[in-house]
């Protein structure tokens, strides 16, 4: 009991005031009127009473009569706020706490970021290092030095973006141009660091195509690059197939086609069985049952003797593979325009549960 009166009465009553904020909205509405009803409520009954009381009494009792009164009335007011809350959950005044709050939009992994992270981490799972270089490059290293012939149509102004700027002198110098794959960090890490040499290389590489559904001018790659005393093809297929088998699913099917670069030989191409259709053919692997994920081949010795490698003592493989292709086969994306656009209704779509932060799904701010 809170309120002393020094008047047992009225004491309890104090008492009944002090449960007011445990009432729920029928027991409040019932003791409103209980205590503070106009014609019979308790409190209101004291009032009328004082009259016969005698004058001493009158004072000090009628004092504490009307301290209840209006601590009853306060506290009677503060629980009514307190349940104005209606049966669907919106305050009649005032806000609605049941309101999920809103969630900032934190970002999330871009999926084609994942899947380079994915790919790159399976590779530093068996040894691999990552090794980045230059977009910008001379066409010494995207061309020559990977033993492309001087009149390659690659090297034309319709497939290679030139940057408008004088030739770099020296022997590795030559025109600038954007890389247009990452094969000359090939050249670049060899040059700088003797085998044995294992590197995943990932990176944007640029090209003179139309945006259009299945073309970007800018797009990423993931070059590998393994060279020792003794490698042989057999590493090359045994270590992709190990990738498919963990990025895919275990039971992913590969196949390896021929295939031609001036860089490689022999070189081939690389399937992996549609794992939308498990083969037997649907649109997004145009009714083959495959789909292509990469180049690949053993490094020619051409591309040795440019990176100061001997290729009497070593034989190594490279393979190359796009992370916008395989973003887009892995979640049967159609338009890798998508993947540029940045339309949160798109991307919101990859957003894992562990991204989302805490909360509930619900709205974001936009
Ligand atoms: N650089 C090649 C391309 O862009 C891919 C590749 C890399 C092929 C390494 C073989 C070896 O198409």
């Amino acid at each position: 009991m809170t309120v002393r009166t020094g008047f047992p009465d009225l004491d309890q009553i104090a008492e009944r005031i002090d449960k007011v904020p445990s009432l729920d909205q029928k027991q409040l509405e019932a003791e409103e009127i209980a205590l503070l009803g106009r014609k019979s409520g308790v409190l209101t009954l004291k009032a009328k009473s004082l009259g016969s009381l005698p004058l001493e009494q009158r004072k000090s009792y009628g004092a504490k009569v009307n301290e209840l009164k209006v601590l009853a009335d306060a506290v009677i007011g503060g629980r009514k706020k307190e349940l104005q809350v209606s049966v669907s959950g919106v305050l009649v005044r005032g806000e609605d706490l049941t309101m999920p709050g809103r969630r900032q939009w934190i970002g999330a992994e871009h999926p084609v970021t994942r899947v380079v992270d994915e790919i790159v981490d399976i590779f530093r799972g068996i040894g691999f290092t990552v090794a980045v270089g230059p977009e910008v490059e001379t066409d010494w290293f995207n061309f020559t030095a990977l033993n492309f012939p001087a009149d390659h149509p690659a090297m034309d102004m319709h497939d290679t973006l030139y940057v408008d700027a004088p030739p770099v002198p020296g022997e590795r110098g030559g025109r600038l141009l954007l890389r247009t794959h990452t094969s000359p960090v090939q050249i670049r890490t060899l040059l700088e660091s003797p085998p044995p040499v294992r590197v995943v290389i990932p990176g944007l590489v640029y090209r003179n195509d139309p945006f259009d559904p299945s073309h970007a001018p800018a797009f990423s790659q993931i070059e590998g690059l393994a060279v020792d005393e003794g490698i042989s093809f057999v590493d090359l297929k045994a270590t992709l197939v190990h990738f498919a088998h963990r990025f895919f699913s275990p039971t992913t099917k590969v196949r390896f086609r021929p295939s031609f670069f001036p860089f490689t030989e022999p070189s081939a191409e690389m399937d992996v069985e549609c794992h939308l259709c498990h083969g037997s053919g649907c649109p997004a692997c145009k009714g083959t049952g495959w789909m292509e994920i990469l180049g690949c081949g053993m490094v020619h010795p051409a591309v040795f003797e440019h990176s100061g490698v001997d290729p009497e003592r070593y034989t190594g493989w490279a393979f190359g593979m796009g992370p916008h292709r395989i973003t887009m086969l892995r979640y049967g994306i159609p338009d890798i325009r998508l993947l540029y656009d940045g339309d949160m209704r798109f991307l919101e779509q990859f957003v894992t549960a562990g991204q989302r932060g805490s909360g509930a799904a619900g709205q974001n701010t936009r």
